[in-house]
């Protein structure tokens, strides 16, 4: 490729170009096809190319595309907030919009602290969080994430929010199992708390599903419920990070429903554009509203983008295809399917630690040692290797960090977009089959390359 002055992810990499996208397919300049088993990053939750999307974007910017919310609202915006107050459970009814899953936490986090605020309680300031999870790269969004490697330079200029282990059963800190375990990793909240002192704290944020920094780990069943609690004995909010796992990706609206719960605040991106804009929400309940609407009555957060009429207008068709299509309602099929798939290649493949996740949202976590759970060394760069081969083979699937200490640990995140058919589905496992089956080579010829 000719010289390129875009800052990409690994720079002096190649990456290849798209020319197109069509349902779970991209296709690149040279005519290679992908299956996007990852949806991106966990974000075309409706697949590519789909065209009443590209017909309201273009509808809404003939009208107008862009005003300022300050001095104006806009139709588009208005049926977003609106729609999303009807799809989402309990009174959680008010949209703030912004452009990135990292500013709906961080205003998440804004919100709460305020609310407080508005009460006339100014020490509640630290929010709490859990190692192993992921919430955004701005320094605010990053304090709350317990992702070690996405931290380490920046860590002078962090709060250190991350408090408690994550309900990671497959590497239990305590050696547990639940239920019997009692939950102590929810458990830790209180004694955090107590340590800190529940006067300084505005909320606890959590990932119903932890993704990126964790490949898809999903909570035991009570946990959530012994969250809530904790944060409602001690007057703290919960906030919900429903970045990647909202909006339908799990077969619900927002994940924390799977577990009969609901946030004060969750944090809405990725799905709610599905990749065919930026946009992304912090929604907030009306108990965390009433102070602010009889006080200030102004959220203080919002970005030049917030709420415009382009953005809403696509993210408005997003959400009515998706019940239009019934699609949340096919996730929990398709979900066993593709799990019951991934058993068997588990089967197959000893360096397959465990499978996990909820609905469209599955993890594969790789160990060197099935039984002893050893991870790879950081050296052999298995995620990486996994990755590229998968690409070979035209298939796309997403990196995640995995291990206890969120440093030594390999994963990946299977999450096709919702609308994938069976059929897919099964091409997508052949080529997971053949992905690892490639992997199982290299791995075969170290260890042949190594007793020579
Ligand atoms: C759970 C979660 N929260 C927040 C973010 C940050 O979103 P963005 O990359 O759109 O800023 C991500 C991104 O991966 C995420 O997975």
């Amino acid at each position: 490729m000719a010289h390129s002055f875009l800052i990409k992810p690994m720079l002096g990499e190649d990456y290849p170009v798209i020319s197109y996208g069509k349902g779970v397919f991209l296709y690149d300049e040279e005519g290679k096809k992908y299956l996007d088993a990852s949806s991106g990053a966990v974000t075309a939750n409706i697949g590519h190319g789909v065209a009443e999307i590209l017909k309201a974007m273009s509808d809404q910017a003939e009208k107008v595309s862009f005003v300022y919310r300050s001095q104006f609202t806009s139709a588009a915006a208005e049926q977003l907030a609106e729609k999303i107050a009807r799809l989402t459970p309990g009174d959680l009814n008010w949209s703030f919009f912004v452009n990135s899953g990292s500013e709906a936490t961080e205003t998440a986090m804004k919100m709460a602290i305020q609310y407080w605020q508005e009460q006339g309680i100014y020490t509640k300031t630290k929010i709490l969080s859990r190692w192993v999870s992921y919430h955004g790269i701005t320094l605010g969004a990053l304090s709350m994430s317990g992702h070690t490697s996405r931290r380490e330079r920046f860590v002078p200029l962090l709060e250190d929010f991350p408090a408690i282990h994550p309900p990671y059963c497959y590497r239990c800190p305590y050696q547990l199992q639940a239920p019997s375990c009692d939950y102590l990793c929810a458990r830790e909240l209180e004694t955090a708390i107590k340590r800190i002192g529940a006067d300084k704290i505005a909320a606890f944020i959590a990932e119903p599903v932890i993704g990126a920094a964790g490949g898809a780990i999903a909570p035991p069943k009570d946990y959530f419920k012994t969250i809530r609690k904790i944060c409602d004995d001690h007057q703290i909010l919960f906030i919900a990070d429903e970045v990647m796992t909202g909006t339908g990706r799990t077969g619900t609206m927002f994940a924390c429903e799977h577990w009969g719960v609901l946030p004060d605040i969750a944090a809405l991106g990725k799905g709610l554009g599905a990749g065919y804009t930026p946009i992304a929400a912090a929604v907030a309940s009306e108990k965390v509203m009433k102070p602010i609407l009889n006080g200030t009555k102004s959220v203080m957060s919002g970005h030049t983008f917030s709420a415009n009429p382009l953005s809403c207008a696509v993210s408005l068709a997003v959400l009515e295809y998706v019940q239009k299509n019934n699609l949340m309602k096919q996730v929990k099929s398709k979900s066993d399917n593709l799990m019951k798939s991934l058993e068997k290649l588990k089967n197959l493949f000893s360096f397959i630690g465990d499978i996990r996740g909820k609905g469209l949202l599955l993890g594969i976590e790789f160990v060197q040692n099935r039984k002893t759970k050893q991870p790879f060394s950081r050296t052999a760069s298995v995620t990486q290797k996994v990755i590229s081969l998968a690409r070979e083979q035209g298939l796309l699937v997403y990196p995640a960090g995995a291990g206890i200490d969120g440093v030594n640990g390999d994963a990946i995140i299977i999450a096709p977009p919702l609308t994938i058919s069976e059929k897919e589905i099964d091409e997508l496992i052949d080529l997971l089959n053949k992905t690892l089956e490639a992997f199982s080579n290299q791995l075969g010829d170290q260890e042949t390359a190594g007793e020579g």
